[in-house]
């Protein structure tokens, strides 16, 4: 089983919904029983609780329940995941020195490194404060980016 986890500030908008999406394509693919996926945050606010409404509402529109709670990243996780993608470059700084601790197998990307070839920006926005507009723009974002990471994760892995 490969293991793929997802990883922003609060686990409650941008990973929970990259995990909502990679699943909804491993499960278009018939890939689920091979690619295991988690997502997790490197704050504490939102342990426990649901993804944030806005983010529900999102995924819903594109026929995807998100029903995950909340946890927080752990050094464990760079030994328990292959693959860690995080949203932006402050939650790759905080994999990167928990790595540091802990070096793990894990191996850790930006996100938006799988996004498509002409994008030039690195980041997935943090939403949470912006207007709703911007969930609908950060889906976009996943998407195109779990697509590009499925075909990264199929030459790598010979899926
Ligand atoms: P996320 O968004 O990292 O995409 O889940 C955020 C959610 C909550 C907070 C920040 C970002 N917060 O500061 O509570």
């Amino acid at each position: 089983m490969i293991k793929v986890l997802f990883v922003c500030l609060g686990n409650i908008c941008r990973s929970p919904l990259a995990e909502g999406i990679f699943n909804d394509l491993l499960k278009n693919e018939q890939l689920q029983d091979k690619v295991q996926v988690d997502s997790a945050g490197t704050g504490t606010w939102h342990i426990g609780e649901l993804p944030d409404l806005r983010t529900i509402n999102v995924a819903r529109q594109h026929g995807i329940e998100l029903t995950s709670p909340a946890r927080q990243v752990q050094e464990d996780d760079l030994n328990e995941f292959d693959y860690i993608l995080a949203m932006d470059l402050q939650n790759l700084d905080d994999i990167n020195n928990l790595k540091e601790l802990s070096p793990g197998k894990a191996k850790v990307f930006l996100m938006r490194d799988f996004d498509r070839p002409a994008k030039a920006d690195k980041e997935v926005p943090d939403p949470y404060l912006g207007e709703d507009g911007q969930f609908d723009v950060i889906y976009n974002i996943l998407e195109h980016s779990c697509k590009g990471f499925l075909e990264f994760l199929r030459k790598q892995e010979k899926l």
